[in-house]
């Protein structure tokens, strides 16, 4: 099952399934992406926090024993879902961010490379281990892994299906910091984004989703655009009035 619990403008969503190590089937991974797609929609959630239940895992991957039975139209489906849901984290116009705690492994650490932002406990164990069962990655993992760690990495933990630790995979650029609790760490963060412009981060988010794709040139002159537009905003206003008048800034998000 998926937990939604809210505090303030911060969302928490959690991957329960203990049984399994939160891997997820069809029932949990279409609860899921049903959920995300209310929390993009949802103007009242600024920041996303995404986790698994449990000090074990985050999500130890798909689940195997529901996809040993599938033929090559379910499989695509399959993907499909899963691709639905990390197209979900990587596009809400809010930020997202994962709390990993323990194993995150196959369509768990893609879930994680598809949220803006990746924090990790000292137990944590992340990896594509997909190679190891015949397949490969089929959630975003021979894309997103690339792109956040670098092709040269990427490549060598998706051949070789190696699992790394926390300190680790902070050396390499897969998340962002290692801290325990963990979600101490992702709350704190998804408190501090929600009191900035939310139109500020929509954009921001949109331009360097942009980043790693598409042509430069035209990357740069979006941006361009829109930091002319965002001037338009009572937030902008607001928040250079109140660094003039050497005072907190209060977003509206308008
Ligand atoms: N699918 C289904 N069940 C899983 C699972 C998974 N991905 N991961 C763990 N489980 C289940 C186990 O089968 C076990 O259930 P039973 O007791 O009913 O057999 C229970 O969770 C506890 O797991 P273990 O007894 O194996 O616990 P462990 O501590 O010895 O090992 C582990 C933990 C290293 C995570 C191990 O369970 C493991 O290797 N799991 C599979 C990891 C994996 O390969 N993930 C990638 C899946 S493929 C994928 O995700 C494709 C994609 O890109 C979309």
């Amino acid at each position: 099952m998926i937990k939604v619990e809210r505090e303030a403008a911060t969302v928490l969503v959690t991957i329960d399934r203990p049984e399994a190590m939160n891997a997820l089937d069809v029932a949990t991974l279409t609860e899921l992406r049903d959920r995300l797609r209310e929390l993009a929609a949802d103007e009242s959630a600024r920041a996303v926090i995404l986790t698994g239940a449990g000090e074990k895992a985050f999500v130890a991957g798909a689940d195997i024993k529901y996809m040993s039975g599938l033929d090559v139209e379910q499989a695509k489906e399959w993907g499909a879902l899963g691709h639905e849901a990390g197209r979900l984290l990587e596009t809400m116009p809010k930020p997202t961010i994962a709390a990993i705690n323990g194993f995150a492994l196959g369509g768990g650490c893609e879930l994680a490379l598809a949220c803006d932002i990746r924090y990790a406990a000292t137990s944590a164990k992340l990896g594509q281990p997909e190679v190891n069962l015949g397949i490969i990655p089929g959630w975003g993992g021979t894309q997103r892994l690339a792109r956040v760690c670098g092709l040269g990495v990427a490549k060598e933990l998706i051949f070789t299906g190696r699992i790394v630790g926390a300190d680790e995979a902070l050396r390499i650029g897969l998340v962002n910091a290692v801290q325990d609790p963990v979600l101490d760490k992702a709350r704190e963060v998804a408190t501090l984004l929600a009191s900035k412009s939310p139109i500020a981060l929509r954009l921001m988010k949109e331009l360097a989703n942009r980043a790693l794709g598409g042509d430069h040139a035209e990357n740069l002159a979006a941006e361009g655009e829109t930091f002319g537009e965002i001037f338009s905003s009572e937030d902008a206003k607001e928040g250079m009035t109140a660094f003039v008048e050497k005072r907190e800034p209060r977003f509206s998000g308008r």
